[in-house]
């Protein structure tokens, strides 16, 4: 019998709700802890490597912070909104006025909060243009106005009897200060979030991002220390990872099922990392519903999946093009470095010279030399070196794609 065509429940695509997120339970219990704080101590730093699902958890993140009873702003912060501190002012009056505009204010009620946005109407609402007025209204630097818009925010959220509001955003490593220019919105937005939490305005900054992230803050003001609670992300446990690949087919019937020495195969390939999951989830469900159609599945045992070619395609799809960028020095190195026992953990400057004197004699990299690369390559995304010190790969099993080429040129 021909299976119907089922469509295939897997995800792989930044940002992609999966079908069943996996794990995560203590990460969400972290957050629910910071939502029951009444004066904000401590903010959110949510962290971890490319395609870990970062940008899915903050998106659950969203659904409990409402239930319990907290409004929620904010986007992708990319980098045109950290250029100057008047963009990231703009940037977070848009996302405030998104939850204030639904509420209306009279003249009395702004004169009597000291302000006078000359506004006309008996009932104003609290939008973009009120909140930008008040902006420029208020005399001082941009860090005194946009900390006036969010006091004049929070006044008029009170009525709404909400716990307080969430400024939540993604891709926040691309903050940064640009002293070149004399601009400094990563510290801005440090500055007026420390100071309104001060005066118990109840705003908490949910910020995600590359393991860069939390170091970048701490560079741009140490107080960040202890204004965050970091949340690290990573691979999955296999548990975890188990459910992820069984229970989007088994929830809802799927004819494709996979058992259990397959999923074991993916989560090997996988790593257990979020985003393989979903690829090598969706390439398998392909192949095996196939080969159902075709009438070319066994009956009992394990169907054959060509794990070469899928792999192949990963490789194409998502660590080909971050490889091409490299030169072919830069190259050379990371070879060296995927040749290390630790290449999927952390690694040392020195551990990195010595490994090159062993497998590259002839062309061997210096103490000098391979700090400087590894600086070079933590600006392009490809590395990134932690607060101990040591460096780690930027991309999950980046170090196992590498030896994977190593051993194609030499086929
Ligand atoms: N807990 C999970 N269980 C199953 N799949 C997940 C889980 N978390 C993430 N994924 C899947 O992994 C992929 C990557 O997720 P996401 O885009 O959120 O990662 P990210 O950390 O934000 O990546 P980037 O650093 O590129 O922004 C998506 O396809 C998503 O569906
Ligand atoms: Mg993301």
């Amino acid at each position: 019998m021909e299976a119907p065509n089922y469509a295939n429940p897997f995800r792989p695509g930044a940002g992609h709700m999966p079908p069943y997120l996996a794990g995560r339970e203590n990460e969400k219990q972290e957050f629910l802890n910071l939502l029951s704080q009444d004066v904000i101590l401590e903010n959110l730093v949510l962290t971890g490597l490319r395609g870990v699902g970062k940008t899915v958890l903050l998106d659950t993140f969203k659904p409990l912070a409402m239930q319990n009873g907290w409004l929620w702003a904010g986007t992708d912060l990319s980098e045109s909104a950290s250029v100057s501190e008047e963009r990231i002012a703009v940037r977070l009056i848009a996302d405030l006025s998104l939850v204030t505009s639904g509420i209306t204010i009279t003249e009395k009620q702004i004169l009597s909060l000291g302000f006078n946005p000359q506004v006309k109407n008996v009932n104003t609402p609290v939008n973009y243009d009120l909140l930008l007025r008040i902006y420029q209204q208020t005399p001082g630097m941009v860090a005194d106005k946009i900390k006036a818009v969010l006091e004049f925010g929070w006044e008029c959220v009170r009525s709404l009897k909400k716990k307080g509001i969430i400024f939540a955003y993604d891709e926040a490593q691309n903050l940064a200060d640009h002293s070149a220019k004399d601009e400094y919105p990563l510290s801005l937005l440090l500055d007026v979030f420390q100071s309104i939490q001060k005066k118990n305005i109840p705003f908490m900054l949910a910020l995600t991002g590359l393991p860069t992230l939390f170091p970048k803050l701490v560079e741009a003001r140490t107080f960040a220390e202890r204004m965050f609670h970091v949340v690290q992300i990573g691979r999955l446990p296999d548990e975890n990872s188990r459910e992820a690949l069984a229970k989007p087919i088994r929830d809802v019937k799927h004819p494709v099922s996979m058992g259990d020495a397959l999923i074991a195969q993916i989560i090997s390939i996988s790593g257990g990392y979020p985003y393989f999951i979903q690829f090598l989830g969706k390439e398998v469900y392909d192949v095996v519903l196939q080969k159902m159609k075709a009438g070319s599945a066994p009956k009992d045992g394990e169907i054959v999946v060509p794990f070469d070619d899928i792999v192949r395609k990963l490789d194409a799809d998502f660590f080909a093009g971050r490889w091409s960028k490299a030169t072919d020095r830069q190259r050379d190195l990371m070879t060296v470095i995927a040749s290390l026992p630790t290449s999927g953990e952390e690694f040392t400057v020195q551990e990195v010279v010595e490994r090159s004197k062993e497998v590259m004699p002839s062309l061997s990299f210096s103490a000098s030399h391979t700090s400087q690369m590894l600086s070079t390559l933590s600006q392009q995304g490809l590395i990134y070196k932690n607060r101990h010190g040591k460096y780690s790969f930027a991309v999950p099993l980046f170090d196992r794609f590498i030896t994977r080429q190593k051993n194609h040129k030499a086929e």
